[in-house]
Order: C-alpha cells, then structure tokens, then sequence
C-alpha cells in the first residue's frame, strides 16, 4: 500500500481520487474479514484513538470507537460536562493535554466550522505526532460520513468488485436543508470526484442559489483542487420534477430551528413540498437506493413508510459501512509517516 499522505484529515475537498480509491478498498478488505467471521485484527496495538466529542452524536462517535477497537486500539473517551472545559480550559488546551497522553489520533466533532484546522496547527507547532481526524464541525465538514455515503453508493450500483466510477454521469438527488449542512458539503465534494450529477433541491432559504459555485470555492490553506475533473451541481426546486430523474436520493435531516430563524414558513409547508413519501418516490419508474445521514425526523422530511418498508431504503446499510470505512481511515493515519 502507498504511504498515506495526510497527517490530518479535515475535508474531502483535499481527497485525491487515490485517495478515495485507498480508503475504499481498505474498508472492502477489513468488512470482508467480518463477513468471514474475524470483527477483530491486532492492526493498531498499542495505537491510542481518543474521541473528544463537544457536540452530540449516537452514530459517529460509537462507530469511531467501535471502529478503534475493531482495530485492537485503545480507545480513551471524553465528557465535556465533566471536563476541565467546566473550569475554563480551553479547547485547543484539552487536545494539547491528550496528546501530551500519547493520542495518536483525536477524533474531534464541534460546533466551530475549521476548528480542527486550527488544533492541527497547535499541535504541528509543538511537534506533536498526533493526528487530528474531523468528525464534524460546524457546517463545514464531515468527511467520514462523505466517504460511507458514496461507498453505500458503490456498493449499491457496482455489481461485483467495487467500482467507484459507476458513480460516473448518475444523477444524485440531494433534497433539504443543503446550506446548514456539513454532510452535504462532504457528500458535494465525494460525489462530484467520481463525476456524479449532483441536483440540489430545496427552498432558496436552505438551497441559495450560490450553491452551483460550490465546487469552485477552495477549503482553507488549499491552493489547487486534487480532481482534475468533477461533476457538476444543479439546483432544482420542484421535487417531484427531480425525483422523476433521479438515479439516487439523499435526504437531509431538516433542523427545526431553521423556522424559528424564519427559513421555512412552517415544518408542514416543507414536508409537503420536500417531505420524500411513497407517492412522490413513486414518481420515478425503478427502485432508486434512498439515503439519509440520521438522525431522522420521520414525518418530516422522509415518511416512515420509506425507512421501514422500502426495499432500497439504505440507512441501516449506511451505519453499518461506518464501520470499515472508520477502521480504513484510523488505520491510515497510523500508515502516515509521523
Ligand atoms: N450522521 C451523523 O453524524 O450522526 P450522529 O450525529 O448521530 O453522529
């Protein structure tokens, strides 16, 4: 295997299709031993994963430990209520302090966008070996979500071995509230490598119009994009018309809070022209995989019926490839040369 070249990993904006290539034939490798009865591999012994998780999470943060000790790391996990942050410390002092413990990797989730950027460059600056792996900040990026939703992707449309370019010209729906999400963004910068026809679709409050620029706007510190060629971005704002099209949905949890900052005139009027039921999937003559990043809010924007009774709905499929693709990336950064 190549040698890894990212100590951190903040964005996909950053990701060669190498290095998709990498982390999904890695995760393929790692959920094969599972399939054939080996959950557990002494990959990373004596390798520390601390998880420092300032915001809430059900899916990531227990797939990340899970993933570590998959990977026979050892896993040390973080309270923020019960943490020195009560008394005053800073955030970039706590990721000091656990580096200082021997961490070689600190899963971060906050609520700050770029704020692992700036961790990352604490600790570079004080030499440490630490590897800082973003697991969601802000509203910028949450790039393991990115990478397990295309790998669902592939998984569904290549027909034996694994074939990201299958993802090439489909036209993947993604329905909601684009502009207050980092998935989103993760999932624009994952899909358009493999040359996806991304549609976006919403009311203007949550899909501006700016978003077919999305692609041209560069992450911090970067100077050129890794992809020479991506796929491109539309925005459509009838669903119905979308979904006639569409190869693939995603399905954006819709934040309720986004009507108390008067986006949406109200959470009925949304799921009436946005909410994915049966009739309007029905709209669409095959069985198009749908997908949703959880947590869901049923009812609003994804109807019940489709999480529980539609064959091609593939969530629970989404949180159990967050496994092998979380134990690909905690075992690369262990592969990078620190
Ligand atoms: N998709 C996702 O990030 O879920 P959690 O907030 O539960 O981690």
């Amino acid at each position: 295997m190549q040698i890894w070249p990212h100590k951190h990993i903040h964005t996909l904006a950053s990701f060669s299709i190498e290095d998709y290539k990498t982390v999904f034939e890695l995760a393929n490798r790692f959920d094969a031993l599972k399939n054939a009865g080996t959950k557990k591999i002494p990959a990373l012994q004596g390798n520390l994963v601390t998880s420092l998780f300032f915001e809430a999470s059900t899916r990531t943060k227990n797939s990340f430990e899970l993933a570590a000790k998959r990977l026979s790391a050892d896993v040390q996990t973080f309270a923020p209520s019960s943490s020195s942050l009560t008394k005053g410390e800073t955030i970039i002092d706590t990721a000091i302090t656990y580096s200082a413990m021997g961490a070689d990797t600190l899963v971060i989730r906050h609520s700050s966008s770029y704020i692992t950027f700036e961790i990352a460059k604490k600790l570079d600056a004080i030499n440490s070996k630490t590897s800082v792996l973003n697991a969601g900040d802000g509203l910028h990026s949450h790039p393991s979500q990115g990478l397990l939703d295309i790998y669902t992707l592939i998984k569904f449309f290549s027909k034996r071995s694994l074939r990201p370019e299958v993802l090439n010209s489909k036209k993947i729906l993604i329905i909601g509230d684009v502009n207050h999400s980092r998935v989103a963004r993760s999932n624009l910068w994952a899909l358009s490598a493999f040359g996806a026809e991304i549609i976006l679709c919403g009311p203007k409050t949550l899909v501006p119009d700016e978003f077919d620029n999305f692609l041209k706007t560069p992450s911090p510190n970067q100077i050129e994009d890794p992809v020479k060629s991506r796929g491109s971005i539309t925005i459509s704002r009838s669903l119905e018309e979308s979904i006639k099209i569409a190869d693939a949905i995603i399905v954006l949890r819709l934040q309720k809070e986004r009507m108390m900052e008067n986006l949406l005139s109200s959470i009925d009027s949304y799921s009436l022209d946005y909410g994915l039921t049966p009739e309007k999937l029905s709209l669409n003559s095959k069985k198009i995989p749908v997908l949703h990043p959880g947590p869901i809010n049923r009812g609003i924007e994804i109807s019940s019926k489709i999480v529980d009774e539609y064959p091609n709905c593939l969530i629970n499929n989404q949180v159990a490839n967050g496994i092998p693709i979380r134990m690909a990336l905690l075992y690369l950064l262990s592969k990078y040369k620190k």
